[in-house]
């Protein structure tokens, strides 16, 4: 008989959950406490308690094609970074093309997970929902956990004296839709997160004057990267990926640095992180750099004390007059409807092996999904989440001893903070291509390069230099698709599709810049020749 799964909301964790349950023939019930798919990407002019909520110009910063489910690349003409309708309706017609709906129960809130009694022989769970004010329950043999963890509002108001005095307005990030309302204010953005500097951005345009307080600083990076290509394209390769793995790391740094301050001086903008050689999470954002230089944002340091009307920071300065203040200070998660023994919270930590299992269950019948941040996109890293998890239900795969996975999460804690620090929103943050990997290697869906290279040398090349996008990982083993070669070597041309949309002149066969590089070289060589004969 099918194993029963549930899968808990049905957002993107959700829906690749139940995609990846169909596929190894499980049989799963998500539920979901709203109406409706989409969980985060679905906008709504209203905050609701319990879900995420987005403002109306919220655009992915990572690219389509490294965002796409892997066997399923989004429609050639959707553009590169996505506004969040967009997003949405790709899941839509994800959702649609693999027939979940029918696996889904609106409106039907979780409220508790529990271990059946015969749990150490069984691993079963009984989980009881609500929905009609109507409670139910029901037994399954594995629980996949895909609540999100972008729900609670993180304001750390004890750090802000003075913040009952102050007579403007405040809200955190979470309550901000759009713009409308906020002409000609004076405003305090508290944080630097992309969320804060999207915000701020977005309100500089009409505001009075904006204002960012940053106590650490941070790194902005634009979308746009080398010849236009979107940056996560050229970033996550595994040949940067395993430089930056063995290249010592003050070399490293240095090179960080150079790159990263090329677009501009990170210190000239009063942007420069504190501790700039964390590998701490970069702002994606493309307009911050020019409002900064319009003079229509300024960067303050930590706000140390508020006053009715004012703020007042750690250099001393005063700024007056503020209106409204935005806490951009980011989310704090938790599990409701779990019983506590099941894993630990302890300080916005879970000590969860890989990110997903928690290590002292009887039986490997419970993991939680999406709950991490890569420096990459998150959906293809829930979906091999999800392939590996519906894999161990099935006992296709199994988990090491309790002790082993104990040594890893500390091991992986230790190494977080050394290269991501200590801080509180840097929690789940992981390096992308290395975990990828890591749970790819876990179902045998890693890609074999050494292998493809005598085999295909083209695809090979391609693995190693050029994206690493999901359909890798489609390639061969459990859960391969036919149609990933192929996907691999068009996706130029579905990044270039929604960009051609007036016909350009074909570029000469020899650009210039190439004829220019081929005389360098030459000169290169005619000097060393004369060089060698003169001496
Ligand atoms: C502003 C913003 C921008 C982002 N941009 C990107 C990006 O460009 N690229 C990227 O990779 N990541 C991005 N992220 C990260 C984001 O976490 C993921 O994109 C993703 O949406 C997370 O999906 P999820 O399904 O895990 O969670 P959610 O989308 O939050 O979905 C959780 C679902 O569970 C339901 N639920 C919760 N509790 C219960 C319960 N007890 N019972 C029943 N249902 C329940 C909720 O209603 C919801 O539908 C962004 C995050 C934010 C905040
Ligand atoms: C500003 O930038 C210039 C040129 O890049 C650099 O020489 C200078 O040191 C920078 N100023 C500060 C305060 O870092
Ligand atoms: C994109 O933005 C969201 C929201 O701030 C963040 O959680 C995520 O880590 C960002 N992704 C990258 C790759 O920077």
């Amino acid at each position: 008989m099918a194993k029963k799964v549930a899968v808990i909301g049905a957002g993107v964790s959700g829906l690749i959950s139940l995609k990846c349950c169909v596929d190894e023939g499980l049989e799963p019930t998500c539920f979901e406490r709203t109406e409706d798919i989409g969980g985060l990407w679905r906008f709504k002019d209203n905050v609701e308690d319990g879900r995420a909520s987005i403002y109306k110009s919220v655009i992915t910063n990572t690219s389509k094609e490294m965002s796409c489910f892997s066997d399923f690349p989004m429609p050639e003409d959707f553009p590169n970074f996505l506004p969040n309708s967009k997003l949405l309706e790709y899941f839509r017609i994800f959702a649609k093309k693999f027939d979940l709906l029918k696996y889904i129960q609106f409106q039907t809130i979780v409220l508790t997970v529990k271990k059946c009694p015969d749990f150490s022989s069984s691993g079963r769970w009984e989980v009881v929902t609500q929905s009609n004010g109507k409670e139910q329950s029901a037994v399954f043999d594995a629980v996949m956990v895909c609540s999100g963890h972008h729900i609670l509002p993180h304001i750390p108001l004890k750090s802000f004296p003075g913040i009952e005095r102050f007579k403007g307005q405040y809200f955190h990030s979470r309550q901000y839709k759009h713009p409308v309302g906020f002409e000609g204010k004076r405003i305090l953005v508290i944080g630097i997160g992309n969320s804060a500097a999207d915000i701020a951005s977005e309100l500089s345009k009409n505001a009075a004057q904006v204002f960012i307080s940053t106590r650490s600083g941070s790194w902005v990076m634009s979308r746009i990267s080398e010849d236009g290509y979107p940056w996560d394209m050229v970033f996550h390769t595994r040949f940067k990926s395993m430089l930056r793995n063995i290249l010592p790391r003050t070399v490293l740094k240095w090179m960080m640095e150079q790159q990263l301050n090329r677009w501009f001086n990170h210190a000239n903008y009063s942007l420069e992180p504190k501790n700039k050689y964390l590998m701490k999470e970069p702002i994606l954002n493309d307009d911050l750099p020019s409002r900064i230089l319009y003079g229509a944002i300024k960067v303050k340091p930590r706000v140390t004390e508020l006053t009715e009307t004012s703020a007042i920071f750690e250099d001393g300065t005063v700024e007056g007059d503020i209106d409204v203040i935005v806490f951009a200070t980011g989310y704090t998660f938790s599990f409701p409807f779990l019983e506590e023994p099941v894993f630990q919270l302890e300080q916005n930590m879970v000590s969860l092996y890989k990110y997903m299992f928690p290590p002292r269950l009887e039986k490997s019948t419970l993991a939680c999904l999406g709950l991490i941040q890569p420096l990459g996109s998150i959906f293809p890293t829930v979906e091999l989440q999800a392939r590996w998890a519906t894999r161990v239900f099935k006992g296709l795969c199994s988990l090491p001893s309790e002790q082993t996975m104990m040594e890893d999460i500390i091991k992986r804690k230790e190494k977080r903070i050394e290269l991501f620090g200590e801080s509180h929103s840097q929690v789940l943050q992981t390096n992308y291509v290395d975990y990828l990997d890591e749970l790819a290697l876990e179902i045998g869906a890693k890609p074999d390069l050494i292998s493809l290279l005598f085999r295909e040398p083209k695809l090979a090349v391609k693995l190693f230099f050029g994206p690493c996008n999901s359909y890798q990982y489609r390639l061969a083993g459990s859960g391969q698709w036919e149609g990933a070669r192929h996907a691999i070597l068009s996706q130029e041309q579905r990044i270039l599709k929604p960009l051609k949309t007036r016909s350009v002149k074909a570029a000469p066969t020899f650009p210039p810049s190439f004829l220019l590089k081929i005389l360098g070289l030459l000169a290169v060589f005619v000097a060393f020749f004369f060089h060698l004969h003169w001496f």
